[in-house]
């Protein structure tokens, strides 16, 4: 199977007050850092960035003091993220049959998991790497609880997300068409009767979203080096 990742990294980094997936963790952009498992790993054909429009040169630039035996193409994402997956699946080689889309802000998932998730898609539509819920999870309203929710029936979805080509495709043109805009691509497969699996996941794949993250993702690097 030809294996398509495609990388959106095209947010503008609002709650954590700049762009974080280029911000330096130990003197490389943190982007740098999460392509590394995608580069090594034998299993993936292809690479896609999706950067933003006024980044794709810089990134490009970057990019090429990177050493790849695979090719790492970088195009430029849209308004949403659903929007930037979309951009890198149409930019993905024909001959890709499976997309394994990957959050740019998570740099320290393993080359471990990502042949874990795509390997389930033997037998599912898509599959998702998630990890059950060690909080008690709430339902709220306004400032009321109205219930609690059975943990053991929570799990918490990470990247990466691994799906056949088509059907990601036909869920992302439906979507836009009924102008629904996903959280994660799993759940447009889901919403139009597509069968997402899931394989579990790692708390070190954590996703940096705001400063206080960064203080995890330095000493997380620091555990892994
Ligand atoms: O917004 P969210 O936290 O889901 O962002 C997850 C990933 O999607 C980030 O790597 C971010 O750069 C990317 N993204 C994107 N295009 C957007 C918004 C977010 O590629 N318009």
């Amino acid at each position: 199977m030809n294996i398509t990742a495609v990388i959106p990294a095209a947010g503008s980094g609002e709650r954590f007050g700049g762009k974080k997936q280029l911000k330096n963790l130990n003197g490389r952009p943190l982007l740098h850092h999460t392509l590394q498992p995608f580069i090594r790993l034998g299993l993936i054909n292809e690479i896609v960035v999706v950067v933003a429009k006024g980044d794709v040169d810089q990134v490009n630039r970057e990019l090429r003091s990177m050493i790849s035996a695979k090719p790492v193409k970088v195009v430029a994402g849209g308004k949403s993220r659903q929007v930037s997956v979309h951009n890198g699946l149409t930019a993905a080689d024909d001959s890709s049959e499976l997309i394994c889309v990957h959050d740019a802000v998570r740099p320290f998932v393993s080359e471990d998991l990502i042949e874990k998730a795509a390997n389930a898609c033997s037998e599912h539509d898509g599959v998702i790497v998630a990890q059950s819920s060690t909080d008690t999870i709430k339902r709220i309203m306004e400032d009321q609880i109205l219930e609690t929710i059975p943990r053991e029936t929570i799990w918490r979805a990470q990247t990466p997300q691994v799906f056949s080509k088509a059907a990601l495709q036909e869920a992302l043109e439906l979507a836009e068409a009924e102008n629904i805009q996903g959280t994660d691509e799993a759940s447009l497969l889901e919403r139009i009767g597509y069968q997402v699996g899931f394989v579990e996941g790692s708390s070190l794949n954590i996703k940096i979203t705001t400063e206080e993250d960064w203080v995890f993702a330095e000493a997380i690097y620091k555990q892994l080096n």
